[in-house]
């Protein structure tokens, strides 16, 4: 008997070596990889057959190329259509990632349903649950179309057979890493199996205007695997994420070839599955206590939303050599910076303090915007001074203790006016700028995080 030649997979980027290594010198990842046959085609195994329509034809100019009026379909369910760049483009693959349990296969199911009941035929290969299982969630969150065909199978080759025939117009893959080819000897899961799946996946949704969804688990260490290779494939990739102690989602693009990757669409997990969140602003900063020290409401924008927030933090003495500090939903770097800022330009005394700040409903913030709102927090809780409740706090913190302006003020203000909200401060090379009247929103401008601070105590 031969011996079977093998070589060492990176499973996260592909790259190849003749012996095990620790760390990949592509991509870095430690752990990564694992041995895979040499030549993992087998022999005499036809590869699926797939007729691509439109692929004979000699150069055209781009004036001559038609294309259709019918580009997209909406799903029906609106923060799914927006994180989209408005309805699923047709013909197009979109990798949905997430940690186990979040919520993807529930998503899905529900926004197939909601096409099948507007009579676009879909399919929904499940290759983790049988048919019994599946049926049994869709129950469980009311979902009942006819034209909603389910197939438990892990095969490629049968899943593109069945769809061949089926020839349904949106089509979900549950999940990516349970298809394997035959045509390939390594493992079900591995980064050749993922990559030479998705591959023809997405030659079959090309050549028959075929929309697929690829359901993509997360490692622990947050990357899809094989991530590099599949986000090269697909033309969308968006995640799902979320604290599985909250239940709210929030699904989010990072790359979309049809439309801006910084939408999010905002869901609530209940026993009957996930609910949209029309107005995520008003849900946070629902169970917000008033007149608390440390608690100050920040706006973010996501995408061409504003979002409300209430950012919190903790502040007190340390109990150790060396204080605390702990960040979640903001970057830790920039609030050590932030407290920095406080030391040195406010004189606040901050070295024998633990920090703690956090944002309220598991929600993660990543503008400079919000800058002035960690140091309005932190101070308040270092001073035991709230901040009246109905003050809204935006504006980004430079080194030098200075406030400096932001993008897209307007936005926010009418978001907090809209609310209800009193007073805001802002930067004052926004204020100067602003021409707008707000009803009932007084605004108040700065330029230094100590006059943000004078104003605010
Ligand atoms: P699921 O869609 O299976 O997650 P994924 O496909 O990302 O792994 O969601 C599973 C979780 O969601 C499960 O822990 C229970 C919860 N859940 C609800 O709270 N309500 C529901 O109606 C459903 C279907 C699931
Ligand atoms: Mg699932």
């Amino acid at each position: 008997m031969s011996k079977v030649k093998t070589v060492f997979a990176c499973q996260n980027c592909g790259y190849q070596a003749p012996k095990w290594l620790g760390k990949c010198p592509e991509c870095g990842s430690w752990n990564s990889f694992v041995e895979e046959p040499l030549s993992p085609i087998v022999p005499g195994r036809p590869a699926p057959s797939i007729a691509i329509a439109g692929r004979d034809f000699p150069p055209q100019s781009i004036m001559t190329i038609e294309t259709s009026d019918e580009g997209r379909l909406k799903t029906g369910v609106a923060e799914f259509d927006r994180v989209l760049g408005g309805g699923l483009v047709i013909g197009s693959i979109v990798l949905i990632g997430g940690d186990p349990g979040i919520g993807k296969s529930t998503l899905l199911l529900q926004a197939l349903d909601k096409l099948a009941r507007r009579g676009v035929s879909v399919l929904y290969v499940s290759g983790e649950e049988s048919l019994r299982q599946t049926k049994m969630r869709a129950d469980r969150i009311g979902v009942s179309s006819k034209d909603l065909y389910i197939l438990a199978e892990n095969s490629l080759e049968k899943i593109i057979d069945d769809a061949q025939k089926l020839k349904p117009r949106v089509a979900v893959i549950d999940s990516i890493q349970t298809v394997f080819t035959s045509q390939l000897q390594s493992a079900p899961g591995s980064i050749g199996q993922v990559r030479e799946s998705a591959g023809k996946l997405m030659l079959l949704s090309k050549s028959t205007s075929l929309s697929t969804f690829l359901i993509g688990h997360v490692t622990k260490e947050g990357a899809i695997a094989g991530p590099r290779v599949l986000e090269h494939i697909v033309d969308t990739v968006l995640y799902f994420e979320g604290d599985r102690g909250h239940p709210y989602r929030i699904l989010r693009a990072v790359k979309n070839r049809f439309g801006s990757t910084n939408e999010i669409g905002v869901f609530e997990m209940k026993d009957s599955g996930l609910e949209e969140v029309v107005n995520p602003s008003e849900l946070f900063l629902a169970e917000r206590p008033i007149n608390v020290p440390g608690s100050v409401v920040i706006s973010s924008m996501e995408g061409s939303r504003p979002i409300l927030v209430e950012l919190q933090a903790l502040v007190s003495s340390t109990s150790y050599g060396m204080p605390r500090r702990t960040a979640i939903g903001v970057d830790p770097n920039r609030v050590s910076l932030l407290v920095a800022v406080l030391e040195k330009k406010v004189g606040m005394n901050l070295a024998q303090q633990d920090i703690f700040v956090n944002v309220a409903g598991g929600v993660r913030v990543e503008e400079p915007a919000v800058d002035l709102g960690v140091v309005s927090a932190v101070a308040s809780s270092f001073l035991d001074k709230p901040i009246p409740s109905k003050t809204m706090v935006i504006g980004e913190v430079g080194l030098a203790g200075e406030v400096r302006g932001i993008h897209q003020a307007e936005v926010r203000i009418k978001e907090a006016s809209k609310l209800g909200f009193k007073r805001c401060l802002l930067p004052m090379s926004n204020r100067s700028r602003i021409k707008l009247e707000f009803d009932g929103i007084e605004l108040i401008g700065v330029s230094s995080v100590e006059e943000a601070l004078e104003t605010l105590f």
